[in-house]
């Protein structure tokens, strides 16, 4: 559970009051010590005169005071949003409950609203753990959060600070479903958590296909992926105010949910292969997303497509040699087992295709190519539209979940669509371009207008920024929940 947050003034202090100042503080700015009993003033005061604390930027001093911990946090002088939003979550990673859960962030001289809304936010995003699988001596106590500044900020404080919190609880939810180990999380339990959140909202539908619909629909490539797992394949499709914006183009999100790959017959080497269920991330951040778009209120209409499968070895797998038909219509030579995700996204891009959407975006922890281009520190973006590209790298770089532009060569559509037997093949030719060659064969199944212009549409493979960015302030370890706050100021702001 996210914790309370509230945004008041400069009142009751909590067991932790967290003063976040500037280079070059040499005593408490105005309020900042409001509420506290002299001894108390004095002692944060002269940690403050002191050569300890300079306000220094990344620097941190915890001040004991009777009944409450002053924790001084530096933003040196001229703090990015980035710094604003990183020193919320790092401060928060710091700090201990052994003194009580109740906190007090007060903003004094120098801050602007959208910078205490970014510091809040990154306590609140860091405010995570996925713990329910250990044994604890005591249930702990969550934290509360009073956000205090003076009023002029406090009607626009609170209202961003509560989008904040709401967008949190998407990007939690992003992370729970998919650092859940791959013997809960798989596609019927993906499934039925889905239509669990829907149960009971007005304006939300989940609606699920299972095996025997995917089999009476013709999904091919869900299910030559998910044929050799006991645990059989689905897909799920999220549906957010499905009767606003009626005659619209509206969005439409598909997401790749792998729960676990082993790479079926094509097996994947040992080493690491624990990690293969967070191979389900685009589908934890498209859930993700329609829990934050709802929880903010959001009033258009948005579509998200999510291909869950397990991709395992058995006498019942598919293997490199067949030749599925997808739902497209388009024939794909299975070369490689382990490329799955372009296989079940064939058909959930198709199926997003037919529902006439504004735009497409895919997300998918798609190839190992698209880590070694970009590390952990940004996604691969491809899209066959520099408008939508653009837009997508700009919400990108507002929420610091960078995406970065790849080309959509049509070299590389050219190395896919090469097949001697089949419409495309789901492997290049060589290991080079291997995330470029992902995206020329998803462009394939992306359909054109009636006018002949394709539909907008973007890929990002989120293989290196799903998992394992030990960059990432706002997340500890395990799943990040990348993009939903990417994809919500998207959808809500941009486009
Ligand atoms: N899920 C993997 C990609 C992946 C690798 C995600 C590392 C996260 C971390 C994907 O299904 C895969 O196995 N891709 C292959 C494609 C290859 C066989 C063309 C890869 O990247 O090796
Ligand atoms: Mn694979
Ligand atoms: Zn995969």
């Amino acid at each position: 559970m996210l914790m309370d947050v509230t945004v008041t003034g400069f009142d009751d202090v909590g067991d932790l009051l967290v003063l976040p100042l500037f280079e070059g503080v040499e005593k408490a700015p105005n309020n900042a010590l409001a509420g506290l009993a002299r001894t108390q003033r004095s002692l944060v005061n002269d940690a403050l005169a002191s050569d300890s604390f300079t306000g220094k930027a990344g620097k941190r001093l915890a001040v004991w005071t009777p009944g409450c911990q002053v924790i001084l946090v530096g933003m040196g002088s001229d703090p990015s949003d980035k710094a604003c939003r990183d020193t919320g979550s790092k401060t928060l990673a710091a700090l201990s409950k052994d003194h009580g859960t109740n906190i007090t962030v007060r903003f004094t001289k120098g801050w602007n609203t959208n910078q205490m809304v970014l510091f809040s936010e990154g306590m609140l995003l860091r405010d995570y753990a996925f713990d329910q699988y250990m044994q604890k001596e005591e249930e702990e106590d969550d934290w509360n959060l009073a956000v205090q500044a003076s009023p002029r900020h406090q009607k626009e404080l609170s209202s961003s600070v509560s989008d904040a919190a709401a967008i949190a609880t998407g990007v939690h939810v992003a992370r729970d479903v998919c650092n859940e180990p791959p013997n809960v999380m798989f596609p019927d339990e993906y499934a039925k958590r889905a239509l669990a959140w829907a149960e009971g909202k007005s304006n939300v539908e989940v609606e699920v296909w299972d095996y025997a619909r995917l089999q009476k629909e013709g999904m091919h490539g869900v299910i030559a992926v998910g044929k050799g797992s006991e645990k059989k394949p689905c897909m799920v499709f999220f549906r957010l105010n499905p009767n606003a914006d009626k005659g619209k183009q509206v969005p439409c999100i598909v997401g790749k949910g792998i729960t676990f790959d082993t790479g079926g017959i094509s097996l994947k080497p040992g080493a690491g292969m624990d990690e293969m269920k967070y191979d389900m991330g685009g589908s934890a951040t498209v859930f993700g997303l329609f829990v934050a778009l709802h929880a903010t209120g959001h009033k258009g209409r948005v579509n998200g497509i999510t291909c869950m499968a397990e991709n395992m070895p058995s006498s019942n797998a598919y293997r490199p040699g067949d030749v599925i038909d997808t739902y497209s219509g388009k024939t794909i030579e299975v070369l490689n087992t382990d490329a799955e995700g372009r296989n079940v996204l064939a058909d959930g891009l198709w199926k997003a295709c037919e529902l006439d959407p504004a735009y497409i975006v895919d997300l998918a922890t798609l190839t190992g190519a698209c880590v070694v281009a970009l590390g952990h520190e940004a996604s691969g973006l491809w899209s066959n539209d520099d408008d939508l590209s653009a837009a997508i790298h700009a919400a990108g770089n507002a929420e610091d979940e960078i995406a970065w532009p790849m080309p959509l060569l049509p070299a590389f559509a050219k190395e896919m669509t090469g097949s001697k037997i089949a419409d495309v093949r789901n492997l290049g030719k060589g290991r080079y371009g291997g995330a470029c060659t992902a995206a020329g064969f998803l462009n394939q199944f992306v359909q054109d207008r009636e006018d002949g212009e394709q539909i907008p549409w973007a890929h990002m493979d989120i293989a290196g920024t799903a998992w394992g960015a030990t960059t990432n302030a706002t997340v500890a370890h395990g799943a990040s929940g990348v993009h939903v706050r990417t994809l919500h100021r998207l959808i809500t702001q941009c486009r």
